[in-house]
């Protein structure tokens, strides 16, 4: 077990690296296959349509592995809010030992896991969201740069910058999430300061190895809701219409970025079918292994990487001259 951070001691996993949350994607295949791999695979509570239906999710997972797992909660700005306190319940009542947060205002759901103390990994994009976060007491910060897939947030900064914020600013151990997909980048975040790695896209893999890094497309900034997809037909008419509409309704795009379609495109294979998220890694995945195979690779490049790192330098480190 070469690695030992605040991430693997806090979660009892060999290898820290977490699978994300995914709409539509975290499912108990992925979540039980990754967990079973050395890492944090985690149920996107959401994914469930009812409260139910997650109870029995997590059920069904711990049939399918004895590793810990988490549950992802995302608190949608919608005005339909699904039933985040029934679906925290539900978390509570199984036993889950950590749950990822992510979205707006997450205080009370993270008040009442706390109460419970569930380990919390709150996802952000900015060092200001972060600091709120630090304040309601979570555990972990996974630190969401603008390369991620999904919702990027309103302010466009990368991991480099975003990481060592972090590092400077924060107090609480956090994870580097976005634009993850292999061990030198896990080593890479290591260095920066983080205690592990977050990915989504390198989990969700079957069509997108042919893709490259320019392939995805920022949808839904007019509404200050932005958020990086998959660049196929679909987003490019989602982006025609909000450049050019002189209304400015939601309306008119609406249809267009549906989650109903999106979700068809995992089922159908169409890539072209609906909007679904991918980040800026995509151009760095050229196969599709399994999670055992991914995630051992990946502790495999890190500690390569961090040995290589080692021989760059020889002797002592230098004193300024006063
Ligand atoms: C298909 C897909 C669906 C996602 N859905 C969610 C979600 O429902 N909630 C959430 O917090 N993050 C979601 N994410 C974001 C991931 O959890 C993760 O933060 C992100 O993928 C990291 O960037 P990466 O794709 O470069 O690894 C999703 C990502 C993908 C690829």
């Amino acid at each position: 077990m070469p690695f030992d951070t605040a991430l693997t001691r806090a979660l009892g996993i060999e290898i820290p690296v977490v699978q994300g949350g995914m709409q539509w994607v975290g499912y108990a295949e992925l979540a039980s296959a990754v967990s079973n791999a050395g890492g944090l695979g985690i149920l996107t509570a959401l994914t469930q349509p009812t409260p139910e239906d997650l109870r029995k999710e997590i059920r069904k997972t711990k049939t399918l592995t004895t590793k810990p797992f988490g549950v992802n909660i995302t608190l949608l700005p919608t005005m339909n809010a699904p039933p985040y306190h029934e679906y925290a319940q539900v978390v509570i009542d199984e036993g889950i030992k950590v749950v990822e947060t992510a979205g707006n205002s997450p205080g009370p759901v993270i008040n009442l896991l706390k109460q419970h103390n569930i380990i919390i990994l709150h996802k952000c994009t900015t060092i200001r969201h972060a600091q709120s976060a630090v304040k309601l007491g979570v555990d972990f910060l996974s630190i969401d740069g603008f390369e991620c897939a999904g919702h990027v947030g309103e302010h466009d900064i990368t991991n480099f910058i975003l990481l060592s914020k972090a590092r400077q600013t924060l107090g609480v151990p956090f994870i580097a999430s976005g634009g993850f997909a292999d061990g030198q980048g896990l080593a890479a975040a290591l260095a920066l300061g983080a205690e592990g790695v977050n990915m989504g896209t390198r989990f969700m893999c079957t069509a997108i190895v042919d893709a490259q890094e320019t392939d995805t497309e920022l949808v839904l900034r007019r509404w200050k809701n932005t958020s990086r997809l998959f660049k196929n037909k679909v987003t490019d008419e989602a982006v025609r219409i909000e450049k050019t509409s002189t209304t400015g309704k939601f309306e008119e795009v609406g249809p267009l970025v549906s989650g109903k379609r999106g979700r068809e495109v995992f089922i159908n294979g169409d890539k072209d079918f609906g909007v679904w998220t991918a980040g800026q890694v995509i151009g760095l995945i050229h196969d599709i292994p399994t999670c055992e195979v991914l995630v051992r690779r990946i502790e495999k490049e890190a500690v390569e990487s961090l040995e290589r790192s080692q021989k760059l330098f020889r002797g002592k480190v230098g004193q300024p001259k006063l």
